[in-house]
């Protein structure tokens, strides 16, 4: 029955947030399958704004379970605190479960995370720092430690050891910092223990019997497709696949219980942290779609660069998910601009004009935008409903998005409130 994968189609920051918000209302299931608290999905219901780091968007709705998978590092106090932030607000997290083989984000891996970064220097990625990395090259090197090892003190502890042995070489040799005492970092992680051990599920079984029951599932993703590990603007990426296949091995289901990937994109892009992307602007047009946008990073805060839309990249990341449909979020933002600029395709350094994205790294590192030019229009857009509200020029700006990508665009983003849509999803 109906599985849908969200994922963000661009460099992150799409807006998965808000639909999966609004989708999660006609879901019975929301499940995240990879990233952690690198993640920052940002909800506006009502006069309220919510931040969600961890837990996935759809825990505003008492009804919709929530599954943070396998696929996703967990760093427990951060987990802990999201939850008692939203209880103390009045939301309720009684339906929401997590993996018992997702890994823990430990205090050492944020303390290497950083260490590397500023080791780095010029050379840095502009990781968030929350320590993802390090904590996926643990599960894959198998030296992870994982949420269910927090039902097993003394297992923990054992696996703490073993992982401090060479941490603390690393971290005192490598990088000049202190040691860590063992008995210390395991009090610090177990003491959220006992917050956490209700939640904890077998949720691959889950999420399978959710699906032979004919529910409504919707696998959460995070960051986005430039953002992969494998496929994304490498090494300036995060380190899992926010891609849709990813939420089969964060989940644990097979591909065949997917029906629908919707990717998420702006209207624009917006990058945070380095690495470049062909259409940034640097000039007062990309400083006005900042400002018009509300451009600033809902985790670190930093500023986004932005540019105009790449046509390129969203074919790329179309073809990387399957994306059988596209959300394209903040339309209103681009309101007032005499002119809208698509990038059709790019020109390399040597002058070739190409429409598939490189898989060479120098190669896209040397490419340059192919514009396409369209008129802007000045109407604001915040209260259009359906097709017919949008003026004629956004309209046709939407079109030429679909038409280019070839898949069609059921979801429009008119503002940043919940209800503020075209929404002809059909789940
Ligand atoms: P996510 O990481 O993909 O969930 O996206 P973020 O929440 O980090 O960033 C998207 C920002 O844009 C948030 O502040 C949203 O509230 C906001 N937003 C989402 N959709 C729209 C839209 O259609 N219009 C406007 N103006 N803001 C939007
Ligand atoms: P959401 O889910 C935008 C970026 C970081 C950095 C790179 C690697 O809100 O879309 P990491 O800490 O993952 O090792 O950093 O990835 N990054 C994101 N950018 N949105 C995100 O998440 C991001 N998560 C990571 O800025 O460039
Ligand atoms: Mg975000």
């Amino acid at each position: 029955m109906p599985a849908t994968v969200v994922i963000g189609a661009q460099w992150g920051d799409e807006g998965k947030g808000k639909v999966v918000d609004l989708l999660a209302e006609r879901s019975d299931v929301v499940a995240r399958f990879q990233g952690g608290n690198n993640a920052g999905h940002t909800i506006v219901a009502g006069d309220q704004t919510y931040a969600l780091h961890l837990i996935p968007s759809g825990i505003l709705y008492p009804d919709t379970l929530c599954v943070i998978g396998n696929g996703v590092v967990v760093d427990p106090g951060v987990l802990c605190r999201e939850i008692d932030q939203l209880e103390a607000r009045g939301v309720g997290v009684d339906h929401l479960r997590l993996s018992g083989n997702a890994h823990l984000i430990m205090p050492y891996h944020i303390m290497l995370d950083t260490s590397a970064e500023i080791r780095l220097g010029k050379l840095s990625i502009g990781t968030t720092r929350r320590g993802i990395g390090p904590c996926y090259q643990d599960k894959a090197a198998r030296v992870g430690i994982r949420v269910q090892d927090l039902l097993d003190e003394s297992i923990l502890r054992r696996k703490v050891d073993v992982a401090l042995e060479t941490k603390n070489e690393i971290l005192e040799r490598v990088y000049g910092q202190p040691r860590l005492d063992p008995d210390q970092v395991a009090a610090e992680v177990l003491r959220h223990a006992e917050r956490l051990r209700p939640f904890i599920a077998d949720t691959s079984l889950l999420i399978d019997r959710a699906l032979t029951d004919g529910r409504r599932v919707l696998f959460e993703g995070a960051q986005g497709t430039m953002l992969d590990i494998d496929h994304g603007t490498y090494p300036f990426v995060t380190s899992s696949n926010p891609i849709a296949g990813a939420a089969c091995t964060g989940i644990g289901v097979g591909p065949t219980r997917i029906d629908r990937v919707l990717g998420v994109s702006k209207a624009y892009v917006t990058r945070v942290g380095e690495g470049s992307f062909p259409t940034e602007l640097r000039d007062e047009t990309g400083r006005r779609m900042g400002e018009r946008g509300n451009e600033f990073g809902t985790t670190t805060g930093r500023e986004r660069r932005c540019g105009w839309l790449d046509l390129v990249a969203l074919r790329y990341a179309v073809r990387l998910s399957g994306v059988t449909q596209l959300a394209l979020t903040k339309l209103d933002v681009l309101s007032g601009f005499p002119e809208v600029r698509l990038c059709t395709a790019y020109r390399t350094r040597e002058g070739d004009v190409i429409e598939d994205f490189p898989y060479h790294q120098s190669v896209f590192y040397g490419c340059t935008p192919v514009y396409e030019t369209l008129d802007g229009w000045d109407e604001d857009i915040s209260g259009a409903r359906s097709l017919d509200d949008l003026p004629p020029r956004a309209h046709a700006y939407v079109d030429r998005i679909a038409e280019a990508t070839g898949v069609p665009i059921t979801l429009i983003g008119t503002g940043q409130g919940r209800h503020e849509v075209i929404d002809q999803v059909e789940l």
